[in-house]
């Protein structure tokens, strides 16, 4: 499966539990379950996304602003989860919170999958965009697992084509992944 595929099914899954979310009532309890779903679907995708795609694209001849916007749409989209967790507990307004960060999200959600698929698009080859699926299809679990660790970042280079690895190695060495 292609990285934009497999990215996409994440987005797909992620709007729907938000959508859940923000349509639930007041005291709906099922909030703290969505909540937490949420939580562990949007943070191993960024980072995964993070190491595989967008550092691979920032090893490239590309539009660097655009990586940039991205990784910081995801820093503001964490934070609001992060609000959203402490306000739950307390049992404050989540639902502002809630909407803000769906609105967040689908924003970043539309950047990506047009402005940054299409440069991505310009610069890999499809046997490239295969190879950064399957590796982040890979690494996605790890994070959620245990956090990234070293072997995981050498088995991701591994997987990538000599062509990504060689410049992700480069670029302050294997720091670049993490
Ligand atoms: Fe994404
Ligand atoms: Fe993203």
């Amino acid at each position: 499966m292609e990285i934009y595929e497999a990215l996409k099914k994440d987005h797909e899954q992620v709007k729907t539990l938000l959508d859940e979310l923000v349509g639930l009532g007041e005291s709906d309890e099922y909030r703290y379950v969505l909540i937490q779903e949420i939580h562990n679907l949007l943070v191993p995708h960024s980072r995964a996304e993070e190491s595989v795609f967008y550092n691979s694209l920032r090893a490239l001849d590309t539009d660097k602003r655009l990586v940039f916007h991205g990784y910081k749409e995801h820093l503001e989209a964490e934070a609001l989860l992060r609000s959203l967790q402490a306000m739950d507990r307390v049992n404050l307004g989540w639902r502002p919170v809630a909407e803000k960060l769906r609105e967040a999200v689908l924003d970043h959600v539309e950047h990506e999958e047009s402005e940054i698929f299409t440069e991505a698009r310009r610069v890999f080859t499809a046997s490239e965009a295969e190879a950064m699926g399957n590796a982040f299809k890979q690494l996605k679990p790890k994070i959620a697992e245990e956090g990234l660790v070293n072997n995981t970042v050498d088995m991701v280079l591994s997987m990538l084509p000599p062509r990504l690895s060689d410049k992700l190695r480069n670029i302050g060495g294997d720091s670049a992944l993490r």
